[in-house]
């Protein structure tokens, strides 16, 4: 794709989002609504995207970050609640979040000590986590004002946030246009798809970095929830959680989740991988389909209070399970609450971490004029 046509899509994209700003959607009982969200200390708007299900699910969106503001789920009660980390406005977003719902990238997760080669060149990105290159770098997509449209897919009625990161943003080589299209079904499952292409031979590892606790945001520890992760091998990490490049078999470990245990189960053992990761922060490799690119269950998760479960359906080869290690009871989120350590989890599914350095590792290059495609959908029910 050239850069001419990536100016096309800028303004077909800023013409359909001024289109639908105005405008709801009813379809498949789904209505989707957009209002201000707040303004940004440089003067900016953030909007807000609302989305409804029959059963009173709420699903809320900005275009800052692509992030998920709230996701309201009910329990086996039918008692909803809002089982995801964020704020209130959208400034925190900017200065005190640790990526709370955003979309992370153009590399989710570390490159080690911020360097890559790519076609014999070397590239050095930014280092926002001493020593390393983590989530996109200091200005990542979790801190970009997107653009914002309400899309009609043939999953619903969705939102659409799309931008473009300009050639050596961060280090990175090419201009590449990335979209993330999010669809809420009646039946609660929210379906997010990536995009992205680039103008140069580039690396992309795109995921989605939400904080779940199924009992409610902000409700106790995610340590009595139980998690079940379809993986007979993980990645570990050095002490800088950069993989060493060894996959290493869950069995007999406390990696081991093929069988669903609490999250609280073993995370206290003493193991060096443990240690080094502050509790879980590593990358298990999916048991997924004979073929590379289909659907398949990553992970389940469930609040056994609740009854709340949530499974994790994906087309990528790896799960980053982080059990919330760095929360810290400092930051303050949505209704004022200071989110405790370990208050919640994230699941999220990408490719492995530092990949561009480990030749052995699914390939995260992309070409260019090469188009990115990959879907995950959380897929939200409850049992007794
Ligand atoms: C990483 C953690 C990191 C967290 C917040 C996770 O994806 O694995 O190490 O602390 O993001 O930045």
């Amino acid at each position: 794709m050239t850069k001419k046509s990536f100016a096309t899509l800028a303004v077909a994209t800023a013409l359909s989002t001024s289109g639908v700003w105005a405008a709801d959607v009813n379809e498949d009982m789904m209505e989707v609504s957009v209002k201000n969200f707040g303004a940004l200390p440089d003067g900016r708007k953030a909007q807000m995207y609302v989305v409804k299900g029959p059963d009173g699910s709420k699903l809320e969106l900005t275009n800052l970050g692509a992030v998920i503001v709230s996701l309201e789920v009910p329990d086996n009660q039918g008692h909803l609640e809002d089982v995801v980390l964020g704020f209130d406005e959208p400034t925190p977003y900017l200065t005190d979040s640790p990526y709370f719902g955003a979309v992370v990238g153009r590399y989710a997760n570390r490159i080690d000590k911020g360097q890559f080669s790519l076609n014999g060149k070397q590239y050095k990105l930014a280092i926002n986590n001493e020593p390393n290159h983590l989530h996109g770098g200091n200005v990542g997509f979790d801190k970009l004002l997107w653009n914002g449209s309400v899309v009609d897919t043939e999953d619903g009625p969705g939102v659409r946030f799309s931008t473009i990161s300009s050639d050596q943003d961060e280090g990175y080589p090419g201009e590449l246009y990335v979209s993330v299209t999010y669809v809420f079904t009646a039946d609660n499952q929210l379906i997010i798809d990536y995009l992205a292409s680039a103008s140069d031979d580039t690396v992309v590892n795109i995921s989605q970095h939400s904080y779940f606790n199924l009992a409610g945001q902000g409700d106790g520890s995610i340590l009595g929830h139980t998690l079940k992760i379809n993986a007979d091998f993980y990645t570990p990490v050095t002490k800088s959680l950069i993989p060493t490049g060894e996959i290493l078999s869950v069995s007999g470990t406390p990696f081991d989740f093929n069988t669903s245990k609490s999250i609280g189960r073993d995370i206290n053992k003493s193991h060096e991988q443990l240690s080094f990761g502050g509790g879980y922060d590593h990358n298990w490799v999916l048991r997924s389909s004979e073929f590379p690119g289909d659907l398949h269950t990553a992970a389940i998760l469930k609040d056994p209070e609740s009854g709340r479960t949530m499974e994790v359906v994906t087309d990528q080869p790896g799960l980053q399970f982080y059990s919330g290690n760095f929360l810290d009871g400092i930051v303050e989120g949505k209704g004022g609450i200071a989110y405790q350590y370990r208050g919640a989890v994230a699941l999220e599914t990408q490719h492995f971490p530092d990949s561009p350095n480990q030749p052995h590792f699914p390939r995260t290059s992309l070409k260019a004029g090469e188009t990115f495609k990959s879907r995950t959908i959380y897929k939200f029910s409850t049992s007794d």
